[in-house]
């Protein structure tokens, strides 16, 4: 039978790819078969994962690039072009949590979200959706979270310029989808619930109260575990979801269930 999650001969992009979940979506793409082009800023940080790559036999690059920045977006890409020739899969993975509400945070935390967030995802885009469209073939996972949709609720952790980037992200997802189809390519958008990185354990993972409150509420009783986003993000960046557009699936044992 043929493996529809098979990702041999692909090149795939991944952003934030230097830690926390790009990380582990990184080795998960090595290990079905892709060579990866590993971005974020810390290059340091990039070459360890590469390193962890490389013991899969699969080839990795890692590429200091800013997704906030058109001009480091377009060289980083131009790049990844020069060393592989080709692009097929793009996890727009790269996110920052800024905390505040529309009532306390600062204008400059508001754009820094939605520069990294949403921007980001754009950037990265325009410069390798042409590639994409060129050899008729692509597919586009974009990290939105379940604050897309769900809010968390009193007073803890507070994040409205996250709330609103990561719908925006949904927004996007759909636009793109629904006319990048044509050429082959699949736009689909993964939700995380809650999982260990360095996005969370100073803040959410730190709250003894915020933990409770979510092992109690969530269904599975339990955070995610590192490689337990993997399997969707493999499903929508693989054949297995070839006729698959502008879908959002979250990954969160269960809190969003309504
Ligand atoms: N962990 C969770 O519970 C959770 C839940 C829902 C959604 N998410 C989403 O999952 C994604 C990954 O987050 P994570 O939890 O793995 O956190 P993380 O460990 O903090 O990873 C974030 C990654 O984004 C990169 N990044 C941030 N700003 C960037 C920029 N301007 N240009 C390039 N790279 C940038 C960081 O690398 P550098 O600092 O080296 O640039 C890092 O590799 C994010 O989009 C986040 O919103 C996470």
């Amino acid at each position: 039978m043929t493996n529809l999650f098979d990702l041999s001969g692909k090149v795939a992009v991944i952003t934030g790819a230097s830690s926390g979940l790009g990380a582990d979506a990184a080795l998960a793409y090595a290990q079905a078969g892709a060579d990866v082009a590993l971005l974020a800023r810390r290059v340091e940080k990039l070459e360890n994962v590469k390193s962890e790559i490389e013991k899969t036999g699969r080839k990795a690059i890692a590429v200091g690039c800013d997704v906030s920045d058109e001009n480091k977006v377009k060289a980083a890409i131009g790049q990844v072009v020069d060393a592989f020739g080709h692009i097929d899969i793009l996890l727009n993975n790269a996110g920052i949590a800024v905390g505040g509400g529309v009532d306390s945070m600062s204008v400059e935390d508001w754009d820094k979200s939605f520069d990294t967030n949403v921007k980001g995802i754009f950037l990265v885009s325009k410069y390798v959706v042409p590639h994409m469209k060129a050899q008729s073939y692509g597919k586009i996972v974009n990290i939105a979270s379940i604050n897309a949709v769900i809010a968390d609720k009193g007073d803890m952790f507070i994040r409205h310029s996250y709330n609103a980037s990561k719908s925006a992200v949904l927004g996007l997802t759909k636009g793109m989808a629904a006319s990048y189809a044509r050429y082959g390519i699949t736009v689909n958008a993964v939700g995380p619930g809650l999982f260990e990185s360095e996005m969370t354990s100073g803040t959410l993972f730190k709250s003894d109260e915020f933990l409770k409150l979510y092992n109690n509420t969530n269904p599975a009783g339990r955070p995610g575990k590192r490689g337990e986003l993997n399997g969707t993000i493999l499903y929508f960046s693989s054949d297995a979801s070839s006729y698959v557009q502008g879908q959002f699936v979250i990954v969160d044992g269960g809190s969003a269930i309504v």
